[in-house]
């Protein structure tokens, strides 16, 4: 506990009640600082100096602007710690944070101060890469470990970081996606990693085709599926393309969450899809050009097809660099009409 000298409204006992719940609503009370009682009066800490004017026109006519001494815990924020905010992404008990920023060590530590969850931090070394899209770490502070479970609407999924893609910022986006399964719907998700589409679709879907190439994700969403209680998931470890022509026209929904190569394994999803099915295109696109191309794109693959692509929605999901975002359209499939 510290002393400092504050603002505080002076307010006779029996209006204390009122008087605090007008500071709150007007967002000035002080919250760090104990209120103090010195005869018939209660003496609020406030933020800054207020025109008691506001509240006496609220009938608080005897109250009374002073400045006085009070005790205080100073709060810990990255502000006073650093001196500034920094960014960082939190994945179970993990978080993660850019080793290349000059002040790396030091954010770390202190994240772990100011978050008693978090047991480890973790430094991005460069950019997901290669088929499996992972990417490695160095740990700059806390326990040794990239093993983690994160929660994530309800749902649990135990994650490797160094050996599988996981992004937490995909969070709202895969709800939306999940919101709009119906119970009778077959849903196939041709990148499923560890499970984070796959698994809250599976609980409202009839059935949820998941496939991964990276057979340590696939290893994840064995374990991630009863974790989660979803029975309903046919699990396959193999190339998409493997598998695509077997899976002909079942699925309602399919799911491309390959963004920067989903192009490539647009005619798989015609095979996959069923005529009048919406296929989930995912996409990092330049800003001057956010959602045309992909449509274009989609358009041809489902005229090769003999079909037609009808966008239902597009969005921008996420920043990806300054001057590229993650974009999805959802499309769908029909037959072209003759
Ligand atoms: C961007 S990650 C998305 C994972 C998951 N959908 C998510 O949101 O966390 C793409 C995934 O596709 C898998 N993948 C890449 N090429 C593939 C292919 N040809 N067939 C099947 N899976 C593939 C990778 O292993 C990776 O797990």
């Amino acid at each position: 506990m510290r002393c400092r000298r504050f603002w505080c409204v002076r307010v006779p006992k029996e209006r204390g009640e009122s008087v605090r719940g007008a500071l709150v609503e007007m967002g000035v009370f002080q919250r760090d600082a104990a209120v103090q009682r010195g005869g018939d009066y209660l003496y609020f800490p406030i933020t800054g100096e207020i025109n008691v004017g506001e509240l006496a026109e609220d009938g608080f006519s005897d109250v009374k602007l002073l400045q006085r001494d009070f005790e205080y815990t100073e709060r810990q924020t990255f502000e006073n710690i650093l001196g500034f905010t920094p960014s960082y992404e939190m994945i179970g008990d993990i978080a993660v944070i850019d080793s290349e920023d000059p002040d790396a060590k030091e954010i770390a530590d202190a994240i772990l101060l100011m978050h008693k969850n978090i047991t480890t931090v973790l430094g991005m070394l460069g950019p997901v890469q290669g088929e499996f899209r992972i990417r490695d770490f160095c740990v700059l502070a806390g326990e040794p470990k990239t093993h983690t479970v994160h929660k994530e609407y309800g749902c649990r999924y135990e994650i490797d970081l160094a050996r599988v893609y996981f992004t937490p910022r995909l969070g709202t986006e895969r709800k939306r996606i999940a919101d709009q399964i119906r119970s009778s719907d077959l849903v196939v998700d041709m990148f499923a990693g560890v499970g984070p589409f796959a698994i809250p679709i599976a609980k409202s879907a009839k059935r949820v085709v998941a496939i991964d190439k990276n057979p340590v994700a696939i290893k994840y969403l064995e374990r991630n599926a009863p974790l989660n209680k979803v029975g309903n998931m046919e699990i396959i470890c193999c190339d998409v393309r493997g598998v695509a022509h077997g899976l002909w026209h079942i699925a309602d929904h399919v799911i491309m969450n390959l963004p920067h190569s989903a192009d490539e394994f647009l005619d798989c999803a015609m095979d996959i899809v069923k005529p009048g099915g919406i296929i989930h295109y995912y996409d990092i696109r330049e800003e001057d050009d956010l959602f045309l191309g992909a449509h274009e794109t989609i358009k041809h693959a489902a005229n090769t097809c003999g079909m037609t692509a009808r966008v239902l929605d597009e969005r921008i999901v996420r920043s990806y660099s300054p001057h590229q975002s993650n974009v999805v359209l959802d499309v769908q499939i029909c037959p072209i009409a003759r």
